[in-house]
């Protein structure tokens, strides 16, 4: 498989999605529900539309796991993993940081991955082992060596309600320890901004695949350490996610143990 081509038309697929997205700023009327505070909204599900259209175009026996629609399961070797807008919240109150978030796997090992943030004009990209990019410049992650000189990100999940008081001490902890903390509502930005040194690290609760699949080998590959709270390997089926620019890694897991 030739990755140069697969992340072409990775690529090509996330700016049909965020012409489809970009398209509705600030135009959106109907949003649906898909839990109390989860919403859906037509620029959702119109970039899944064009995303899963360009790849099938192009390899129409891949398998594809995308977050409105689910799972087309076909040649088990070949997977594209598919947030066609990450932010929805944002977008849907009119705020303008969401990215569209495309990885594809070989065997289960996520070897492209695409995050690309239209308002902001920033396409990040990685390919396993070739290092991450920024609108096609080499990044790399921030050199800072402590958490009191960090600027950390993290999310809370939909279902924050079951893990509030584990959310609300890790919260309490990496504020008292941080120089700053934001919450910016993208987790596939999150991570591609610790990926090129705006933040140290991020940590979440119980995201899904597509939330962290393409962002999760943009930052590794930008020379991100990226484990679950108890440093073990990442995994994108897992319920945790720290990503760090490795040197205050073994602080953060310290601030994150509940
Ligand atoms: C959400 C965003 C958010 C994170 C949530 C995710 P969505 O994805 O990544 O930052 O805190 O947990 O579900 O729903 O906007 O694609
Ligand atoms: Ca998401
Ligand atoms: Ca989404």
């Amino acid at each position: 498989m030739d990755l140069e081509i697969v992340k072409k038309v990775g690529t090509t697929a996330a700016r049909r999605g965020a012409e489809i997205t970009h398209s509705l700023v600030g135009k959106i009327t109907k949003i649906k529900k898909k839990g109390a505070i989860d919403l859906l909204t037509e620029a959702d599900t119109g970039s899944e539309s064009i995303i899963i259209k360009t790849i099938r175009e192009n390899f129409p026996d891949h398998s594809i796991l995308a977050e409105e629609s689910g799972e087309i399961k076909q040649n088990p070797e070949y997977e594209w993993i598919i947030d066609p807008l990450d932010g929805t919240t944002n977008f849907a109150h009119g705020l303008n940081h969401y990215a569209i978030s495309i990885a594809f796997a070989i065997n289960k090992k996520i070897v492209v991955g695409i995050v690309f943030n239209p308002e902001a004009d920033e396409l990040f990209t990685a390919t396993a082992g070739k290092g991450a990019t920024l609108n096609g410049h080499p990044i790399k992650v921030s050199a800072v060596e402590s958490i009191s000189e960090s600027l950390l990100v993290t999310g809370f999940p939909y279902n924050f309600k079951d893990i509030l008081a584990t959310v609300l001490t890790r919260f309490s902890n990496c504020l008292q320890a941080a120089q700053g903390i934001r919450r910016f509502g993208s987790a596939a930005l999150d991570l591609c901004y610790v990926a090129c040194g705006r933040f140290e690290g991020f940590w979440e609760q119980n995201l899904q695949p597509w939330d962290t699949a393409a962002g999760h080998l943009i930052a590794k590959e930008a020379g991100a350490v990226i484990t679950d709270f108890s440093n073990q390997p990442f995994a994108i089926e897992k319920k945790e996610i720290l990503a760090t620019n490795d040197k205050i890694h073994h602080q953060m897991l310290s601030l994150l143990k509940v």
